[in-house]
């Protein structure tokens, strides 16, 4: 377990009460583990530019965790995709009850602020944080996203509209997190918007995998129910698999480019994390 997964572990959200299981299912998802892929992208700016702020930006990273957790637990819900199994575990509406699913995901929400506003940090730079955690997972982003995605299902999108929905649901929130880590690290506003436009191609590469992982894997091996986008705007759905096998090397050419032109310690420190997503597409 490496030193932000112990802090993670370590400092899960409490919320101590009579409710027989309210604490627990608010801690489940975090502690069923996933891939921490948008703290990890936070802490690899800050360990570039600023490495002795890696502590402090610890509970803006498990923020950014808890966040994304709220929006798995929500996606998952029947009302959206009734989804049965996530990070190797039964959702929380198929544990508890859906009632505790959404107020979990609520929870997750609201206390991922809190994090940020209690951070060993400057106060403009919280405040960055929590515009840009705001806006870019909520309607600047993230929510606005979910709803597209969820309001047309059975309904083909254009070739941009597709483009636009998993910007949105997935790509900026992503985005933000490499911004986020340039807010910390004190870097100036255009290297910031580089690095968020940098993260757009991520995120969306990341989504078409996401969209080849529906299509190709089990659910055991996803640790998540797959098969699921029938219905969706997936980039399979729109492009099919070699199509979208395509896209995503087109995109992981660019990422590559777009990381040769980065500072040396920069490079570094996003070429180890983004190694395992830049590797050829196999439509087999
Ligand atoms: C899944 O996110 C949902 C998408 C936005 C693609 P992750 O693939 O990051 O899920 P975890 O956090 O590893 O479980
Ligand atoms: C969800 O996309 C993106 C979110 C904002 C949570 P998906 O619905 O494709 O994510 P999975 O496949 O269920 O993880
Ligand atoms: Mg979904
Ligand atoms: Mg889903
Ligand atoms: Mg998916």
């Amino acid at each position: 377990m490496d030193a932000f997964e112990e802090y993670l572990m370590t400092n899960l959200p409490e919320a101590p009460s009579f409710h027989p299981v309210f604490n627990e299912a608010l801690q489940a998802m975090l502690l069923a583990g996933g891939k921490r892929f948008r703290p990890r992208l936070l802490l690899a700016v800050v360990d570039a530019y600023t490495p002795l702020l890696r502590e402090s930006a610890y509970p803006v990273a498990m923020a950014l965790e808890m966040f994304h957790t709220y929006s798995l637990v929500h996606d998952d819900l029947p009302v959206m995709d009734n989804a049965d199994l996530r990070r190797g575990e039964p959702t929380l509406h198929k544990r508890y009850d859906e009632v505790t699913a959404v107020l979990v995901g609520d929870a997750l929400n609201t206390h991922a602020f809190y994090l940020i506003a209690n951070a060993p940090l400057h106060n403009d730079a919280k405040v960055a944080l929590v515009q840009e955690l705001a806006y870019s997972g909520g309607i600047g982003g993230m929510v606005l996203g979910q709803a597209i995605d969820c309001w047309f299902e059975g309904e083909k999108l254009t070739p941009e509209q597709v483009d636009f929905l998993h910007e949105y649901k997935t790509g900026r929130l992503i985005a933000a997190s490499l911004k986020m880590g340039a807010i910390i690290a004190g870097l100036d506003e255009k290297m910031q918007r580089e690095l968020f436009d940098f993260g757009l191609d991520v995120g969306l590469l990341f989504q078409i995998q996401d969209d080849i992982i529906d299509a190709t894997e089990s659910s055991e091996t996803a640790g998540k129910t797959t098969g699921n986008d029938e219905d969706k705007n997936s980039y399979i759905n729109h492009f099919g698999l070699e199509g979208s096998c395509e896209r995503a090397d087109a995109l992981a050419a660019r990422i590559g480019e777009r990381l040769a032109s980065f500072d040396a310690p920069l490079r570094r420190s996003l070429e180890a994390l983004l190694k395992p997503y830049l590797a050829r597409h196999k439509t087999k």
